[in-house]
């Protein structure tokens, strides 16, 4: 059987930022590309360019320091968003437009509000433009799913025709099942008389639970690159999760004449950072980067992987990069050791007062915690990360008293740009009385709208990373915190959260509207 390869479109940063919540400033586009980059993914898109200019920047950016991936703009089928993602790519070493327009009656009526002569004349007129910046274009026909399959014949012929070299058909509602959406993929090849001119890629949205399974179905029926983002993150129910779809391949190769050029040990250090940075956990059974991933709990299980491996198990834990809690650091590691190994999980630092904070971070966690795995030098510098730049609010104090039988109690003393505050408040728990007594000094009138918990590594002396999600006035924020305290976590995740209403200006905001 040939192997052709499978090229892997990462939308992380663009699709997936659009999941409420999950917006990324530009510094953090920037590390989250690198490590996409040292993955080798072939095309990461890195944003929506006129969607705000704290995403055309972020595009940029990732355009100046990524050399060996093609990076990505995304624009709407109109001349301004066109011209908006030339400039954002333009510095990039190969970059890419993508542009799209719907093409389903539904969209065209209702939204688009024109006729399919028009929306077929835009496509066309937005690739020509496209092409004045760069030969590589992509055009997608949004909701292709339930658009009428001769329409789509006719547009994807005519971008062809006007210099698309790669057609991606995404189903934007996750509408599709497998065997009709491989069938659709097929036709088309077969329709279009100039498709061999083009690869044929898909997008696929997780609505029904089908994303993997749909984009699976396609590369068996000819797609040569499928986009996807990490830990399955995107708008509703996310899209096809990029783990799934590179490990699925790689390891039937048996069924798929396909396979990426992905250096797969990357994966679970991407879907650490790109958890630690946009708030979402991963469930713990998620398949490839959950943490049950690979536990054998049943005892049948586990003394059938004692005895041969391959009894239980189809992929091995360190090929998609568990590090199976490994001891990395430790009190008496020096400086060089701890950068080095940051660097290997895609944290470098710019200025020698970066490194020396971080350093320190971590000696106060050495002296707490004896044994520092990778997962908490992660916690560490996201949670650094999260908190640069925006300290109106800093906690200085916590005590909460929680005994049975007695209402929980907690004492904060905040700085509130440098001035000394303190509050007291009740809660029906501890971490409510932290966050109510937080509440009582700053009244930010936010809501609560998730609160996690998630344990970094094994042991009751592992650090309690939180996640907590703050809305107010329609704006979302994630705010971080990590503790061997987990009442600690939850509060500085909440003062983390307050800052970023407070001093969130480089974030970027990607949701247009009308598109
Ligand atoms: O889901 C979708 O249709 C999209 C397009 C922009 C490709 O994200
Ligand atoms: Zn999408």
């Amino acid at each position: 059987m040939s192997t052709d390869r499978l090229i892997v479109f990462d939308t992380t940063m663009r699709d997936g930022e659009q999941s409420p919540g999950a917006s990324m400033t530009r510094d953090e586009k920037l590390r989250i590309a690198r490590l996409l980059e040292k993955m080798r993914v072939d095309v990461i898109e890195a944003g929506f360019p006129i969607a705000s200019p704290g995403d055309f920047e972020a595009v940029r950016s990732v355009a100046e320091a990524i050399k060996d991936s093609t990076v990505c703009g995304l624009a709407r089928a109109s001349i301004s968003d066109v011209d908006r993602a030339g400039e954002a790519i333009a510095p990039a070493n190969s970059g890419r437009i993508h542009t799209f327009i719907a093409t389903s009656p539904i969209h065209m009526e209702k939204k688009l509000r024109m006729a399919p002569d028009q929306v077929v004349e835009q496509a066309v007129a937005a690739v020509k433009r496209a092409r004045r910046y760069t030969d590589d274009v992509e055009f997608s026909p949004e909701d292709a799913v339930r658009s009428e399959t001769d329409f789509l014949v006719r547009i994807l012929e005519a971008v062809i025709d006007a210099g698309a070299r790669t057609i991606n058909i995404p189903d934007t509602v996750g509408y599709a099942v497998p065997e009709q959406f491989g069938a659709l993929i097929r036709e088309l090849r077969e329709r279009i008389p100039n498709a061999d001119k083009a690869v044929f890629s898909v997008h696929c949205h997780n609505d029904l639970g089908m994303a993997v399974a749909n984009s699976l179905a396609a590369v068996m029926n000819g797609a040569r690159q499928v986009e996807c983002t990490i830990n399955g993150l995107g708008e509703r129910a996310g899209n096809a999760s990029l783990e799934e779809i590179v490990m699925a391949v790689r390891t039937r190769r048996d069924v798929f004449d396909c396979d990426t050029n992905l250096d797969t040990t990357q994966i679970v250090p991407c879907s650490r950072l790109v958890s630690n940075i946009t708030g979402f956990p991963v469930q713990p059974n998620k398949a490839i980067v959950g943490a049950n991933a690979f536990a054998h709990e049943a005892g049948i299980h586990q003394d059938g992987v004692l005895k041969s491996r391959e009894t239980y198990e189809i992929m091995r834990a360190e090929d998609v990069g568990w590090s199976r809690n490994r001891l990395v650091l430790g009190k008496h590691s020096g400086r060089n050791a701890f950068k080095a190994r940051l660097k290997e999980l895609g944290y470098e630092f710019s200025h020698e007062e970066e490194l020396n904070d971080a350093f320190s971070r971590f000696k106060d966690l050495a002296d707490k915690k004896h044994e520092i795995f990778d997962e908490d030098l992660q916690a560490l510098m996201t949670e650094a990360n999260a908190q640069a730049g925006s300290d109106a609010v800093k906690l200085v104090a916590l005590k909460v008293c929680s005994a049975t039988g007695e209402v929980p109690t907690a004492h904060v003393t905040l700085a509130l740009n440098g001035e000394e505050q303190s509050g007291q408040a009740e809660g029906d728990g501890p971490v409510d009385a932290s966050f109510r007594a937080i509440e009582s000094i700053v009244a930010s009138g936010s809501q609560l709208q998730l609160y996690s918990v998630n344990a970094i590594t094994s042991g009751t002396d592992s650090q309690g990373e939180v996640t907590t999600r703050l809305e107010r006035d329609g704006r979302i924020v994630n705010g971080l915190g990590a503790d061997t305290d987990i009442i600690i976590a939850s509060a500085k995740s909440y003062v983390n959260a307050l800052n970023k209403f407070y001093s969130d200006a480089d974030r970027t905001h990607p949701q247009l509207g009308d598109v």
